[in-house]
């Protein structure tokens, strides 16, 4: 009895965490960044889901604190560089959002790395793939959300 208890136990701890990435986009730059890299077949993490939005300066902190009590573990925010935004100033909005947000975050006692600002236009494919695979990895560094109520894990 005590062997298939160890074995239990040996098997879940070589179980690897999945993370659970929610990646809000902005419809001008870096949807289309990401499309670019489907495009460029561009090979890269794909632990995450994809929302568009208008712009990153739609993403107000109530969008990431749902996703957060969904169960992601992890909420990309990412729009056009500065002076790209089709709507001028939707990316400064996007900043201050985005303070407010680590504010609410850090007030819900989790780790504030949990969520990430990026600016990838519609031709950084390549970059694209960089920051989805660089927060995945910080997202499984940090293991699961407290508030995902079902982590995945595989092998
Ligand atoms: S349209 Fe991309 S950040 Fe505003």
């Amino acid at each position: 009895m005590a062997k298939v208890a160890t074995a239990k136990k040996e098997k879940a701890a070589a179980k690897i965490f999945v993370p659970n990435i929610v990646a809000f986009a902005c419809n001008w730059c870096s949807y289309a960044g990401a499309d670019t890299a489907g495009t460029n077949r561009i090979q890269y993490n794909p632990n995450f889901r994809v929302i568009r939005t208008m712009c990153s300066g739609r993403v107000t902190p109530g969008f990431v604190l749902k996703a957060l009590r969904h169960g992601a573990d992890g909420v990309l925010v990412s729009g056009c560089h500065f002076g790209d935004c089709h709507y001028i100033f939707g990316n400064y909005r996007a900043v201050e959002q985005f303070d407010k947000t680590k504010g609410l975050v850090q007030t819900l006692g989790l780790d504030e790395k949990r969520i990430r600002l990026e600016w990838v236009s519609a031709a950084e494919g390549a970059r694209w793939g960089e920051v989805i695979d660089e927060f995945v990895a910080q997202i499984a560094a940090l293991g699961p959300s407290p508030l995902n109520p079902k982590p995945k894990y595989g092998t």
